[in-house]
């Protein structure tokens, strides 16, 4: 009867003892995720990115690290770039670039023990160099803004106003850029004076989701008018033709005091003569 019931019951058992030893090994290392749930750890581009694997168990654990599967004292693209500091169980690239996002695992190999990093980069964006700041441009013209975003798996779309475009609409196309960002490009082929606005373009994604804040760059378009241009033409010309009026006049109003003045001056001159004559 016992024996019967135990039998029953052993693999039960067994598969509790099995869980339980599981459960327990995989808390032998404690990595310093940022959200647990989904082993996210994220970093921003140029600074630190700091992989911490405590281990719980007492002894003498030598930790390794690797990317994507391979000793990280094997990449190339990692030579020279990072430490590791056995003591703390830290791994530390200092100046992390966007490639360093990927999968990382520590383990301890003597436990059979190891943990996955999903490390992602934060995102950035910027204008392309050419388009910083305001920009001038006239009804008509094509505008063409180029958004770069930095980081991992990037998301683009734009607020054009107070309205959010994360796909072609209207007149306003969305295209993907020559790095495979979709959204990266937003043009408009014939720009009219209700595009005056302010264009930001936004980029999220699985680092931005966890610290709430979308990368964000802004420009002013500020549109004038076809013939905005023409009127400061026109003015000018105006200003230059009443400018030459104006100086003709007053040239020939002194030409003729002086023929005037000249006339008064040459008087003396014919008295004298006069005078001589009479002496003569
Ligand atoms: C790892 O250990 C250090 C020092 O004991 C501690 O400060 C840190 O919070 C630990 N990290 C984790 C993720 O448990
Ligand atoms: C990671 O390794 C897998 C298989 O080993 C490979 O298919 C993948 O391209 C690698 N990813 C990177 C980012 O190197
Ligand atoms: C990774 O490389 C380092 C340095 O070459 C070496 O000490 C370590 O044993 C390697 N780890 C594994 C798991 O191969
Ligand atoms: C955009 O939204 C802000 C605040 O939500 C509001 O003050 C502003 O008037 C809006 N602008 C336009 C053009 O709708
Ligand atoms: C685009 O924006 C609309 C409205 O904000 C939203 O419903 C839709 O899910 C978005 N599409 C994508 C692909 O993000
Ligand atoms: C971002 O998060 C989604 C949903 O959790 C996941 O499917 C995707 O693999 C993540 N991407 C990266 C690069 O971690």
């Amino acid at each position: 009867m016992d024996c019967k019931r135990i039998l029953r019951y052993s693999p039960l058992a067994v598969l509790l003892l099995v869980t339980l030893v599981i459960a327990q090994s995989s808390d032998v290392l404690q990595p310093n995720y940022d959200v647990p749930s989904t082993s996210l750890k994220i970093f921003d581009i140029g600074k630190a990115l700091t992989l911490g694997c405590n281990v719980t168990k007492d002894g003498e654990y030598e930790l390794s690290w690797e990317k994507n599967g391979t000793n990280v004292s094997l990449l190339p693209e990692l030579k020279d770039r990072f430490k590791i500091l056995s003591a703390e169980r830290k791994f530390i690239i200092s100046r992390a670039l966007d490639t360093d996002a990927g999968q990382y695992t520590c383990s301890v190999s003597e436990l059979k023990v190891s943990k996955a990093f999903n490390v992602v980069a934060n995102v950035v964006v910027k204008f392309e160099s050419t388009e910083v700041g305001k920009t001038n441009i006239v009804e008509g013209e094509k505008l063409t803004l180029h958004c770069i975003a930095f980081g991992t798996e990037p998301k683009v779309y734009w607020l054009v106003g107070n309205t959010t475009y994360n796909a072609s609409k209207d007149h306003i196309v969305l295209q993907e850029d020559d790095r495979g960002v979709e959204n990266a490009k937003l043009i408009i082929d014939s720009i009219t004076l209700n595009d005056y606005a302010d264009y930001t373009c936004e980029a999220r994604n699985n680092a931005t989701d966890v610290t709430g804040k979308p990368a964000q760059v802004m420009m002013t378009v500020r549109v004038r008018g076809k013939y905005a241009a023409l009127y400061v033409f026109v003015g000018i010309i105006v200003e230059v033709v009443v400018l030459c009026a104006i100086i003709l006049i007053c040239e020939k109003r002194r030409n003729k005091t002086e023929i005037e003045e000249s006339d008064t001056d040459q008087s003396p001159d014919q008295r004298r003569r006069k005078s001589s004559r009479n002496y003569n």
